[in-house]
């Protein structure tokens, strides 16, 4: 049988196949020609190169074989030509279908090589920040009563002067209002108020009266405004917790003896209290609470000598105020100042830290200087 570089494109006759075995010898060498073909291509593009010269309706090799063997085949060797014809293109379907496979295990396995992690990299570390000083010992705190049988409740900073004075005990015109001077807002014409910044976190006391009934035992965190110009100790925004505690037969011992173990938890066992008479419009009797001096121990001397500087030479520091509830503010949330009584305080949070932490300026609680913050992780 006479061999030619593409037989495919001449008929049975031109190639001089007279016999069915001499059909089956050519599908034979047609079947080696694609099979070298297929093997040697195990990319996506000569994939489908080789399904296109192989399967192409139009052009493909199969296409001429159909056209140039088959149909034009003399009847003896229509049969044979039609069997081969059909094993081979089973052969070339099951031969492209390995091949596609191939090249897509092989495009998948190269992706996820290159998406690969690498566990035994040594990792990238970000930097971690912490918690504001402020946030840390306002944790202190709350943690100290929550020990004690306190919960805490929030309230929110823009206030009526209702609650904020008058609910307090602090009628307009009263004197008390100077020493707490706010913000008021902008309101547009016609909207009701005034409403202001509140200046301390009492005003939370009447909104939880306002809602329960005794017991009451609560602890408000949060910040509270005053036109404070700044100082070392003087911020126009700073923080307070607010304490209250009402029950029927709570007496000074109770309040005295909570106020103690705050202390002592907050500042350590050796620290003593002392309370002095002050005022406060909303409790009666209202007293203000001193710690014996942290950094001298008491003594009121310092101890490379001369007066202490921190209590300037008194042994006691000014911690903050508080009191029984005055009677009047139970008349304005309906409670019988004859059934119950309690006490509230109300500590500002910056000084306290200053005060535990040997700070001796406020302001830097609010400038977010890194090589502060970074001191208190
Ligand atoms: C009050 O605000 C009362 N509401 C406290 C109170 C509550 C008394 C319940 C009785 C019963 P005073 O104005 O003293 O009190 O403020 C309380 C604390 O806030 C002070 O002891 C001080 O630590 C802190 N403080 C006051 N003004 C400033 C300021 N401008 N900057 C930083 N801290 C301040």
């Amino acid at each position: 049988m006479p061999t030619v570089d593409n037989p495919t494109q001449r008929s049975l006759s031109e190639l001089g196949v007279t016999s069915p075995e001499e059909v089956r010898s050519l599908f034979e060498q047609v079947r080696a020609r694609f099979d070298a073909e297929a093997n040697g291509n195990r990319h996506a593009v000569d994939w489908s190169m080789t399904r296109q010269a192989w399967l192409s309706r139009k052009s493909g090799v199969l296409t001429q074989i159909t056209e140039n063997w088959l149909k034009p085949s003399p009847v003896e060797l229509k049969r044979a030509v039609g069997e081969s014809l059909n094993n081979f293109k089973e052969h070339v379907a099951v031969v492209l279908a390995d091949a596609l496979a191939a090249v897509e295990a092989g495009a998948e396995a190269a992706v996820s090589a290159k998406e690969r992690v690498d566990l035994s990299l040594p990792g990238v570390i970000g930097p971690t920040g912490s918690r504001h000083l402020i946030r840390q010992v306002l944790q202190e705190i709350e943690d100290i009563f929550f020990s004690i049988g306190f919960s805490v409740v929030e309230g929110p900073e823009v206030e009526t002067p209702y609650y904020n004075f008058e609910a307090l005990n602090i009628p307009e015109h009263h004197a008390v209002r100077d020493d707490m001077d706010t913000f008021y807002l902008d309101l547009p014409n016609g909207a009701p108020g005034p409403l202001l910044l509140r200046t301390h976190t009492s005003p939370v006391q009447i909104h939880v009266m306002e809602k329960r009934q005794p017991p009451v035992r609560v602890i408000v965190p949060g910040k509270v405004y005053r036109r404070d110009n700044p100082d070392a100790t003087h911020s126009f925004m700073f923080h307070q917790i607010e304490g209250l505690a009402v029950d029927s037969g709570i007496t000074f011992c109770d309040f005295t003896g909570t106020i103690d173990y705050f202390v002592k938890q907050f500042f350590g066992e050796a620290v003593k209290t002392r309370f002095r008479p002050s005022y406060f419009p909303f409790t009666e009797p209202s007293i203000e609470f001193d710690a014996s001096c942290i950094f001298c121990g008491g003594s009121g001397a310092a101890k490379t000598g001369g007066i202490c500087g921190k209590c300037k030479g008194a042994g006691w520091i000014e911690l903050f105020g508080a009191g029984m509830v005055d009677p009047a503010v139970y008349g304005f949330v309906n409670y019988d100042p004859k059934k119950v009584s309690g006490f509230a305080f109300g500590i500002g949070i910056d000084r306290l830290a200053m005060l535990k932490y040997g700070i001796d300026d406020i302001q830097v609680f609010f400038q977010n200087d890194v090589r502060f913050l970074k001191q208190f992780p």
